[in-house]
């Protein structure tokens, strides 16, 4: 259960503030400390990209098992290289929801587990908070309000940020999320897992204008998003040519399909900022790493005047540093959670 707690807290006398935070939603078992919020100590992920390859995507009961297996190391390797002991720390910060059940309840676990050994306040996170908290990371001067359009292997939302946790939604996928999109045409064309950065590197030597797939409008609902239309006509194409014995130029293909995620995520985007005024716009989550996203929405904001925000690569995808983030501002708020505090899997974005 969560509560509100008006606390020692450590910013009352502006001391520093660190928060050692814990991730494991899916397939990166990671750890990180965060000092006020903004200053990454260290960012230790371990990635299980390796392990799922075998299998073409994330498997669940694995991804639990070797969270179990690696997370104490994480953990440790993310305080020494920080250079800050346990009891140096303020609070314990974790993803609870949404993601994986079993990967999830890894990492709440631990929290849980270390919070009341070393006596520090718990504070659960979201997930997707996480991911468009990344953005403060980099960005000393970026501060709510502001549009974010998170694009990530499970969501696709188009946000108002009203302040540090709290989100206003526009729009959201109806289907699959983009991340999604990419892997399911990643698999389909033969660039394995993960498929984003493989369509990425690979639509690099294509052209996006060589194919024009369908794209999707929802009537009624301007800032939502559909792309299992559009991943059903890849699908459809390919077929189509494989039963006429023609040869798939796998570069125009992603370069095409790409083009068509990406028309559809900065348009609805800069619309957004446009039509609810204003003037800064963040990206957050794996695809936001996309460098034809990247190109896309920095021309679109240049033309409307609008400052874009993204965080680096290694920040978009799951980490820790990001949960630190968040877990800072919630904890600033006075966010407490208690040892009942569960994985929730289908956690809602504004959801506590
Ligand atoms: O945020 P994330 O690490 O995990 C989730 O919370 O889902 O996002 C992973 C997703 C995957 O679908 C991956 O293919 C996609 O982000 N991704 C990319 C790129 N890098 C990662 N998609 C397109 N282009 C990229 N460069
Ligand atoms: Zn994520």
């Amino acid at each position: 259960m969560e509560e509100k707690i008006i606390s020692q807290d450590c910013q009352r006398n502006g001391e520093r503030c660190r928060i050692l935070a814990i991730e494991s939603s899916c397939d990166e078992t990671a750890a990180a400390v965060v000092e006020n919020g903004r200053k990454v100590l260290s960012n230790i992920i371990s990635s299980q990209i390796a392990l799922h390859t075998l299998y073409g995507g994330v498997v669940p009961e694995l991804a639990s098992r070797k969270h179990i297996e690696k997370i104490n190391q994480v953990i440790e390797a993310a305080l020494s290289e920080a250079g800050v002991s346990l009891e140096e720390v303020d609070a314990i910060g974790v993803t609870y929801g949404p993601g994986l059940v079993g990967a999830l309840l890894v990492g709440v676990a631990e929290a849980k587990a270390i919070a009341y050994a070393a006596k520090k306040p718990l504070i659960g996170v979201h997930h997707i908070e996480g991911h468009v908290s990344a953005n403060f990371i980099e960005h000393p001067d970026l501060e709510p309000p502001f549009i974010c359009l998170i694009v990530s292997g499970g969501h696709t939302h188009l946000v108002i940020v009203k302040d540090y946790g709290e989100f206003e939604i526009l729009g959201r996928t109806r289907d699959d999320a983009a991340g999604e999109a990419f892997d399911k045409v990643a698999r389909a064309v033969g660039l394995g897992y993960p498929g984003g950065p493989k369509v990425d590197k690979v639509a690099k030597e294509g052209n996006p204008h060589a194919v024009e797939f369908p794209r999707a409008k929802i009537e009624g609902s301007p800032y939502d998003f559909s792309f299992s239309g559009l991943k059903s006509a890849v699908l459809n194409y390919i077929n189509h040519a494989n039963m006429m014995g023609q040869e798939i130029c796998v570069p125009d293909l992603a370069a095409s399909f790409q083009n068509a995620v990406v028309e559809a995520l900065v348009s609805r985007a800069v619309m957004a900022a446009k039509e609810y005024g204003y003037s800064k716009l963040a990206m957050a989550g794996g695809v936001a790493s996309n460098s034809a996203l990247r190109a896309g929405m920095r021309e679109a904001c240049e033309k409307a005047g609008i400052s874009l925000y993204y965080p680096s690569p290694i920040l978009c995808t799951d980490n820790a540093a990001m949960i630190g983030a968040a877990a800072y501002y919630e904890y600033k708020k006075g966010t407490r959670h208690g040892w009942d505090l569960n994985a929730v899997p289908n956690l809602k974005l504004g959801e506590r």
